[in-house]
């Protein structure tokens, strides 16, 4: 397995990383989001892309995701896993708990979503009935399997296009939709990922009750604070992966 990382909201760059260097990169579809970062997690090699930009400045609607995968594709990445931030719809989905979603539901619009629509290639429908690599989501799950509280197996998560977040109308329509979480980078980055053959599976925090799941209105004081000590558990089971395939 040859492993990226594709880090959100709060995940710029891996600390544990060892021997870690820059390569800026360029594809077909434009530059990545940031130079490429080579580096050493416990034994095992990786690469690190850091989905908003090195100093978080690109929104999830500006992000180029086709040259974000391409860019991983191109240096031989067999393996990637999406940490993203989220907003928990469903009882347990709760600030600061770790999901593994294995559904989404994609709710984006206007972002290039396909690598398939050059002149010349014949028209491609790849399967999407399953969105997540199951392999890849259960070696996730295994090296999160001491983590307290526990992992969340399962759950649809329901990509919006931000950046504003969503009314509380528009989350109790994602509701009965079936989502469990929300986010807004989800998609089309798994479906890109797809098409290129690539093993994707999607490792999210809760940082914040979705719109009209609390009391009160969603604040950014809320999203940092659980966004920083969730994204200490992700390295943890990052680390732990790292371990176990290394
Ligand atoms: N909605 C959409 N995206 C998000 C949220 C949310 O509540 N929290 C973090 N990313």
């Amino acid at each position: 397995m040859k492993l990226a990382v594709i880090g959100g909201s709060g995940l710029c760059r891996l600390e544990a990383l060892t021997r870690a260097r820059e390569v800026k990169i360029s594809t077909p579809f434009g530059e990545p989001s940031a130079p490429l970062i080579f580096g050493r997690l416990e034994s095992l090699d990786l690469i690190f892309l850091a989905r908003h930009g090195p100093s978080h400045t690109i929104p999830p609607h500006q992000i180029n995701y086709r040259a974000n995968i391409a860019a991983l594709k191109q240096q031989g990445v067999t393996h990637v896993i999406a940490v993203a931030a989220v907003g928990g719809i469903s009882r347990k989905m709760a600030p600061q708990r770790l999901v593994v979603p294995d559904q989404l539901i994609d709710y984006t619009y206007g972002r290039p979503h396909t690598f398939f629509e050059s002149d010349d290639s014949p028209v491609t429908h790849v399967d999407f009935t399953y969105p997540y690599s199951e392999s890849l989501r259960q070696q996730i799950l295994t090296a999160g399997k001491n983590m307290d509280p526990a992992l969340i197996a399962g759950g649809c998560y329901g990509c919006t296009q931000g950046p504003r977040l969503e009314t509380a109308a528009e989350i109790l329509r994602m509701e009965r939709d079936g989502c469990d979480i929300v986010g807004m980078t989800g998609m089309p980055e798994a479906a890109l990922a797809r098409e290129l053959e690539l093993e994707y599976a999607c490792l999210a925090v809760v940082v914040n009750w979705a719109a009209g799941k609390s009391e009160g209105l969603v604040t950014m004081a809320e999203i940092r604070h659980h966004l920083g000590q969730g994204m200490k558990h992700v390295q943890t089971v990052l680390e732990a992966l790292a371990l176990q395939s290394g």
